[in-house]
């Protein structure tokens, strides 16, 4: 008889039953490999372009409940890591499994604050990008371009050394992002100031000019270190998984996280956000909203912002966003989008087209509009979500690199081509 936990496959082919174990809700695809009309046949494959129903690791650093809107970062959840830590606090979180004691926060402030320099060769490097390059484009190749400064990153198998390539990365991705937008601005780049917070010394590169000491404003900081933590980890999202598929060929982690930052690029995963803005900017005014969401229930326009794979609910990160949009108003000048924001998403929630399907706000509802406020372009968006998911793609990266159950990445195909043929000479070809 079958135990409890498994399931009895019959194949109707030979009429042949097997019993899979179920561990963790899940079977192993490699269970299914028994599963043979006969000695030539390779064995039963499971499909799933875009892994929508499988699992391609065990992980112990981001969950998500999407039908209850939850989102915790190592059993933490996401609101009372906004409320009561700091962007350190959490990175260290992700990746250590814990969050520090103060001498553990003051030993990897120090460490990050101290590695936030990059060599006077990255800095020309950067200075070979057409004046309008994509800050986006210049950041990926730029991260890239580092593993040629750190060779020793080539032999990551010892710890030691993927934690020094961790925390290089971890303190010099603001400073080649700050980089990137003075470039497009034509103007001189500012260095790292060591006095600053991590959030507080990239605003500083970023908008420093002749003042000889930048003072970040206080609640601009905040809620930049407040989406900082929104932004650093998602589970296996597109991007993870990039990093965990490049790293699996155990190549060095520079290359591995450009490859995840070039997957985040695309504007169906960091790039929405720019959507979101040029949706709002289209709808113009609240009176216009109405013939909007015709438009969207008739198919011809989507609501930017809204829906989500995962989450079936209110995304949680939208919700601590959108209370923070009216702190960061207050200090900046206020969008003049966020009222037309604020109606579309209270019709669309009452309406039945967007309530039977589960559409809700999601992270990038609100959180282009602080970003326009705080002063940036909206080419600028992905990288600063780039910027602290850093850290979650190296909590993956490192995570792959010690499962033992893990290998380089290789999944299977359909083969769909033509069966052998022969190869016709030229002249003969019509
Ligand atoms: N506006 C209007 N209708 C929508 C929307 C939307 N934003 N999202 C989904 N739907 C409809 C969709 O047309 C479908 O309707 P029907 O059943 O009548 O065909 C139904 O809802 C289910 O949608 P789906 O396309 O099967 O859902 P999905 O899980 O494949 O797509 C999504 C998820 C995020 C790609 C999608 O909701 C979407 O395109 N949203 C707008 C873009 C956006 O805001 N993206 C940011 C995601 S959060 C950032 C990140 O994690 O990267």
């Amino acid at each position: 008889m079958a135990t409890k936990d498994s399931l009895t496959i019959v194949d109707n082919r030979t009429g042949k039953s097997y019993e899979v174990p179920i561990s963790d809700g899940s079977i192993k695809a490699m269970d299914l490999r028994q599963i043979r009309t006969g000695p030539e046949d390779f064995g039963l494959l499971s499909y799933d372009p875009a892994f929508t129903n499988t699992a391609s690791t065990r992980s112990k650093v981001t969950f998500i409940d999407g039908d209850k809107g939850i989102l915790w970062y190592r059993g933490y959840p996401i609101e009372q890591l906004a409320e009561k830590t700091t962007f350190l606090e959490v990175a260290y979180l992700i990746l250590q499994g814990e969050l520090p004691t103060q001498k553990q926060l003051d030993e990897w402030t120090w460490q990050v604050t101290h590695h936030t320099w990059v060599h006077e060769n990255v800095k020309k490097f950067m200075d070979g990008f057409h004046h309008d390059a994509h800050p986006m484009g210049m950041f990926i190749s730029t991260v890239a371009a580092l593993s040629t400064f750190y060779p020793d990153a080539k032999v990551n198998a010892d710890k030691g050394r993927r934690d020094l390539q961790i925390l290089r990365l971890v303190a010099k991705v603001p400073t080649i992002a700050a980089f990137a937008f003075r470039h497009i601005l034509g103007q001189a780049y500012a260095y790292p100031d060591n006095d600053l917070s991590y959030v507080g010394n990239f605003l500083n590169m970023l908008f420093k000019t002749t003042e000889l000491k930048y003072k970040p404003e206080p609640a601009i900081e905040r809620a930049l270190d407040v989406l900082f933590i929104l932004h650093a980890d998602h589970e296996q999202n597109c991007s993870a998984n990039a990093m965990r598929a490049i790293g699996s060929s155990e190549v060095d982690p520079y290359s591995a996280l450009a490859g995840a930052a070039a997957a985040l690029y695309g504007p169906l995963h960091g790039g929405a956000n720019e959507a979101v803005l040029r949706m709002l900017r289209s709808i113009g005014s609240n009176a216009r909203i109405p013939e909007f969401i015709r438009q969207v229930k008739g198919g011809e326009a989507k609501l930017m912002g809204f829906g989500h794979r995962v989450y079936k609910n209110y995304d949680p990160r939208a919700k601590i966003i959108k209370k923070m949009a009216d702190e960061v108003f207050a200090v900046t000048r206020p969008s003049p989008l966020i009222g037309i924001a604020r109606e579309l998403e209270k019709i669309a929630l009452e309406d039945e087209y967007f309530v039977s399907r589960k559409l809700y706000p999601n992270v990038d509802f609100y959180s282009g509009m602080i970003y326009e406020a705080l002063g940036f372009p909206v080419e600028m968006f992905p990288v600063l979500f780039a910027i602290p998911r850093t850290t979650g793609w190296l909590a993956q990266w490192q995570e792959m690199r010690d499962d033992p159950e893990q290998k380089i990445a290789r999944p299977r195909q359909l083969y769909t081509g033509y069966t052998q043929r022969d190869v016709v000479p030229m002249g003969k070809r019509g």
